[in-house]
């Protein structure tokens, strides 16, 4: 077994709350195992260009409420390619970086499990996003404090909505994912969730519009942004072209979802997580994940967490239409 002295972590893609409780937790265990600890800024790109600072227990004091990543992140292009990735090692080996933790989503764990083939290099990633769509964990860090900050927002138009008995489409973040409109649609009590894992979707809708046009009620449409539509902009424009009669007004969420302090949930998980990464490394993994199932820390192999589609849960959308 490889005795690591030292290692870096990276935060990579888009931010989340609850990464700076990882930082904090990684670097805190990675000293008590007796381990310096190096911050990679700016993600890969820092990484390509050498941007890495050391960490001590005093340096991620005060930051497990904050809510972004106190070493800053990227998406970086020149990572796709292999000169990307051998520079980033060189700079790695300048640094005597043996073995870097990553958190982030699934472009950053693309991208290390890659260059730890090229290049043997252990990474040990760790789930932060809001979309909460990775593979192999039930949570990701900063999907809680997104899913709050989603239903408050919400309330809030709801008050308006149903004075006005106005129609609302409300777009939140997730490109390729529903679970944040899933779970704000159940928590807000929304009248019809938009997700990407679905297809057809709008003549159900059609059908549910028909009737507010008779009752002349309010309704919350929480729509992901990428759903098959083309978004909460777009799913207005129609229904409104089809009843002209209707209230409608959009509200896009945007990038409030992915700010504020983490809630208690995301600092708990984070943290945790953060503490997992730095034993698997000890315990010799290479190209993991460290992830939460039923309460429990697991290892699910990085291309593994990459590859494999996490599916939406059907029982909620089930749920949905009960309750709704
Ligand atoms: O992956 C996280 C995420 O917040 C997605 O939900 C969203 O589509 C995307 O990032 C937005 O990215 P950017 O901040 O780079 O525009």
């Amino acid at each position: 077994m490889e005795q690591f002295k030292k290692i870096g972590v990276l935060t990579s893609g888009g931010d989340s709350p609850g990464m700076n409780a990882a930082i904090r937790a990684v670097v805190r265990a990675g000293i008590q195992n007796g381990l310096e600890v190096m911050g990679i800024r700016r993600g890969y790109m820092g990484m390509i260009e050498g941007d890495i600072v050391p960490l001590n227990s005093q340096s991620v004091s005060g930051i497990i409420q904050r809510g972004g990543t106190i070493i800053f992140t990227a998406r970086c292009k020149e990572f796709f390619e292999y000169d990307g990735r051998k520079r980033a090692y060189d700079q790695l080996m300048k640094s005597g970086i043996q073995a870097v933790i990553a958190i982030g989503g699934d472009g950053t764990f693309t991208g290390a499990t890659i260059m730890s083939k090229e290049f043997d290099m252990p990474f040990i990633g760790i789930p932060g996003t809001i979309d909460n769509d990775l593979f192999g964990t039930d949570y990701t860090i900063g999907y809680d404090t997104a899913l709050n900050t989603v239903v408050e927002a919400v309330d809030k138009i709801r008050d308006t909505a149903s004075s006005h008995g106005r129609i609302f489409f409300v777009e939140v973040m997730g490109r390729e994912a529903g679970f944040l409109a899933i779970r704000s649609g159940i928590a807000c009590g929304a009248e019809a969730i938009m997700i990407p894992e679905e297809k057809g979707q709008f003549d159900k809708l059609r059908d549910l519009m028909a009737k507010r046009v008779e009752k002349r009620k309010s309704s919350i449409i929480i729509v992901a942004e990428g759903e098959e539509e083309g978004g909460a902009t777009s799913l207005a424009k129609r229904i409104q072209q089809e009843f002209p009669e209707l209230s409608i007004r959009t509200t896009i969420l945007g990038h409030i979802q992915r700010g504020g302090n983490p809630s208690a949930f995301d600092r708990v998980t984070a943290s945790r997580m953060g503490a997992a990464a730095v034993d698997a490394l000890l315990d010799d993994q290479k190209s993991i994940m460290v992830g939460i199932v039923n309460n429990e820390i697991v290892h699910v192999p990085l291309n593994k967490s990459v590859k494999m589609h996490k599916d939406i849960n059907r029982e909620l959308l089930k749920l949905m239409e009960i309750i709704r």
